[in-house]
Formats: C-alpha cells, structure tokens, sequence
C-alpha cells in the first residue's frame, strides 16, 4: 500500500467510499473545505493502483487532530486501519506534535478497539455531540500522548 497527498481529483472518490462507510458521511464541500484549510491529507493506494483508504488531520501548533480516517467497507478488518493510524502517529511524531487527539461516536466499536490497540486513551465524553439515527449521541474524546518522545 502507498500512500500520497490527497489532492481535488480524488474528493470525488473519497466522498464515495465516504458514503459507502458511514451513516453519518462528510459532504463533499467538507472535504474540499479541508483540502483549502490546508490541513494534512492522505490517500492511499493499493497495488492494483485502487484508492482504499484515506485520513484527513489538522495540525493545531503542537496537537495533531485526526479528523477522519476511513477505509473501503470492501477492505475493512484487513489490517489496513491500523497502517493508515500508523502513518498518521508517524506524522504526528515528524512534526513533533506532543498530543493525538481525536473524536470517536460512542457506538463505533470497531474505531475505538483500532484506538485503543494503538495507544489511544479515553480522555473525556463530549455529550450529544453528534446527530444520531433519534436523538443525538456522545462523542468519547481520544488522546494518545507523544510528549515523552520530543
Ligand atoms: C475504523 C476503520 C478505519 C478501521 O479500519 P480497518 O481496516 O477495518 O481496521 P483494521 O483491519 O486495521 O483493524 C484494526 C483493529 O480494529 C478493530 N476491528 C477491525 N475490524 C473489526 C470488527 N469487525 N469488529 C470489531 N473490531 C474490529 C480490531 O481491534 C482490529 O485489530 P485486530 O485485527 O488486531 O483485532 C474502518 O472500520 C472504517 O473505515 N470505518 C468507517 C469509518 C469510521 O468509523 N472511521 C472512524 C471514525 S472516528
């Protein structure tokens, strides 16, 4: 698997795994909105040069946020989560970022064991914070800390 920059002729791809892996999707103009914020991200591409997965992180001076990270649904369980969190922690460390933070729904069980495996701690519950299916639903804030290693 390799990995690039993501640039605007794959938000067209990117919104369609997107859809295909979340109830609750980014809109197109959310990825665009990212790409022109200039925060970090990353496509990555297997060898049969198809896109299968993505991440998306926004540097705040020494925090890194990771604001989505999402693989083909065809392609999830294989491993290749965990490769797109690594690549994101190696980035993290590059720029010398202290804390990973991140926001995970309170029923996405699976995001939360791949967190949790690689390091991640619970750091606090951000109430209602997403829309739901009825209702709304919290939001378990993440951290995995870096400081020891800069
Ligand atoms: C969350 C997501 C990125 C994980 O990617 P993935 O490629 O399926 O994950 P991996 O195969 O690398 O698995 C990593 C760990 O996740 C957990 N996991 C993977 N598949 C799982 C499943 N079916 N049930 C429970 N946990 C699972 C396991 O802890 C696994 O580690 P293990 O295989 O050593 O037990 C992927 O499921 C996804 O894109 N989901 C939709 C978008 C999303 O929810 N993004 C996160 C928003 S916060």
């Amino acid at each position: 698997m390799k990995s690039r920059e993501m640039e605007q002729h794959d938000i067209a791809e990117v919104v369609a795994i997107e859809q295909a892996a979340n109830q609750h999707p980014w809109s197109m103009k959310n990825f665009k909105d990212c790409l022109k914020a200039g925060h970090r991200a990353w496509v990555f591409i297997n060898d049969q040069q198809e896109l299968i997965g993505y991440t998306i992180v926004q540097q705040v001076v020494d925090e890194a946020h990771l604001l989505n990270i999402c693989v083909k649904p065809s392609l999830q369980g294989q491993g290749i989560g965990r490769k797109i969190l690594d690549h994101v922690i190696a980035f993290a460390n590059s720029v010398s970022s202290v804390l990973i933070v991140l926001e995970v729904r309170r029923s996405n069980d699976r995001a939360q064991q791949l967190y949790s495996q690689a390091g991640f701690n619970e750091m606090s519950v951000r109430k209602d914070y997403y829309p739901a299916e009825q209702g709304r639903e919290d939001a378990i804030l993440m951290g995995m800390d870096l400081s020891f290693l800069v």
